[in-house]
């Protein structure tokens, strides 16, 4: 399979988008909507993925960060055809099978291109584009058909004439073609008479009396292939996605109160015994271990998450990892890049960011943790800080194992709290504390005897 390029269409605009967002930049369930189409590709080991990028061409580069694509930039937008010839340069030396999809079709499968490219390969076809037969065409282009069945070409909405309309068949915008003779039939692709762009759905019309000739493919759920152009598809595309996921979840063990008001990505994973509340949403590479419980109102995002952990009401956990057995919220922000070991607590209003908290320890209460390292068994009183910015630069907190910090201290980074020390309550740490040593940073209590009340019948009388 590796005689195989893809590319992705992805330099529009999307107008109908009414964004300055580029439309395959948009989120989907927290991720760029382009990312799925190239999840879905990447079984395929193409040798190369390009990326038509033009409108706000940095956006897609962005939100693509990492993966295993190139870019090739089509600076006028002229139409599907135009941006596939911008690739024709790059792919001179190639004369394999060209996989041509959209960005903005995020529910597309692997395993309908899988098919797509078998038919393709199967046929030693020129071109093969996949068709859906849907209940509502608007907006699509249609495949026409000979009395015969045969594919003829396919028709933009806007050229269509009224019979042609009535065609459900519409045009999925996912191809593969013989990359040679693609080439050679962009070039003689005139510009639309509506709209002046060249049109893509074109080279099937010209390829179609070629040797090998062109085919249609027909997709089996025709959702799968619904491209996004206005929010109201955005939205639609949402409801699919949610929906597909929260019934694969329900096969596989895991019970949600209300599958329909909870939002969780296609990449997410869930070992049996979870349980998620309503109004759950879980995106991106999030992985929730057995048995853990998930309440009401949480957002949690390419984090893992172990066995048997309870996360109350409320909170927000990102780029995290959490073991098992721990408790969480409510209301607690967990900030990306925090550890948190078996059978750590975290309690109320509680914000983490990039720490790491030992084995059995607990943050209760009121508590702001930033760079900082907390090793096993350390309790930390409600409402204590670590102080970890000057304004300048970020510096680290380190507490080590069995340490006891009273409520409300201030811990003033970079400081170091050594193994079993206790820290009196109020406390402003500004300097090291040895191991197993009281640390009391704060003014001594005086009691003036008898103050208060001579203080108050001199208010009763004046
Ligand atoms: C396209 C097809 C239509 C098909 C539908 C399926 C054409 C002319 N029409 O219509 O037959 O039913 O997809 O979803 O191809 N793009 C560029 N450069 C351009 C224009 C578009 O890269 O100059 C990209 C867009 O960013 C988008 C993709 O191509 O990702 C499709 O463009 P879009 O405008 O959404 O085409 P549709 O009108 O949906
Ligand atoms: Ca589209």
């Amino acid at each position: 399979m590796n005689d195989l390029c893809t590319v992705i269409l992805a330099a529009g605009q999307g107008s109908r988008m009414r964004s300055k967002l580029p439309k395959v930049a948009h989120q989907v369930a927290g991720l760029p909507m382009i990312a799925y189409v190239v999840e879905a590709c990447r079984p395929f080991l193409a040798k190369r993925t390009l990326v038509i990028v033009g409108y706000q061409a940095d956006r897609v580069r962005e939100a693509l960060a990492g993966k295993a694509v190139e870019f090739v930039c089509q600076p006028k937008r002229r139409g599907t055809a135009h941006a596939l010839l911008q690739a024709q340069e790059a792919l001179a030396d190639f004369d394999g099978d060209l996989l041509v999809v959209s960005g903005d079709t995020p529910l597309l499968t692997s395993a309908t291109l899988d098919g797509l490219l078998l038919a393709h390969r199967e046929a030693r076809a020129l071109a093969t584009v996949l068709t859906a037969e849907v209940a509502e065409p608007t907006g699509y282009g249609r495949i026409v058909r000979s009395a015969t069945g045969e594919l003829l070409r396919i028709v933009e909405e806007l050229e269509a004439t009224p019979q042609e309309r009535q065609i459900h068949e519409i045009n999925a915008g996912v191809y593969c073609f013989a990359a040679p003779a693609l080439f050679k039939a962009l070039q003689t692709i005139r510009p639309s008479a509506v709209k002046g762009e060249l049109y893509l759905p074109d080279a099937i019309a010209l390829l179609r009396d070629r040797d090998g000739g062109v085919q249609a493919c027909r997709v089996l759920d025709p959702d799968e292939v619904r491209g996004v152009n206005t929010r109201a598809e955005l939205a639609e595309i949402h409801r699919l996605l949610w929906r597909k996921t929260a019934m694969r979840l329900l096969t596989e063990g895991v019970t949600l109160l209300d599958p329909e008001r909870t939002y969780i990505g296609p990449y997410v994973r869930i070992s049996p015994d979870s349980i998620l509340y309503p109004n759950v949403t879980l995106e991106g590479q999030t992985v929730i271990g057995e048995g853990t419980t998930i309440y009401s109102g949480c957002r949690i995002r390419n984090s893992t998450v172990g066995d048997g952990t309870v996360i109350l009401d409320g909170c927000i956990i990102q780029e995290s990892q959490i073991g098992d057995g721990c408790q969480i919220g409510p209301y607690a922000h967990l900030r990306p890049h925090t550890q948190l070991h078996h059978r750590a607590k975290i309690g109320n209003f509680v914000e983490v960011k990039k720490s790491i908290i030992g084995e059995g320890s607990k943050v209760p209460h009121l508590s702001y943790i930033g760079d900082t390292s907390i090793g096993e068994r350390v309790n930390i009183g409600a409402g204590t800080i670590t102080c970890n910015y000057d304004g300048v630069t970020k510096h680290q907190t380190v507490i080590e194992d069995d340490v006891f910090v009273g409520s409300n201290a201030s811990l003033v980074a970079p400081v170091s709290v050594g193994r079993g020390a206790i820290i009196a309550a109020g406390s402003t740490i500004t300097e090291d504390v040895p191991a197993d040593a009281l640390a009391l940073g704060r003014a001594r209590q005086i009691n003036k005897t008898g103050f208060a009340a001579v203080f108050r019948s001199k208010q009763q009388k004046g």
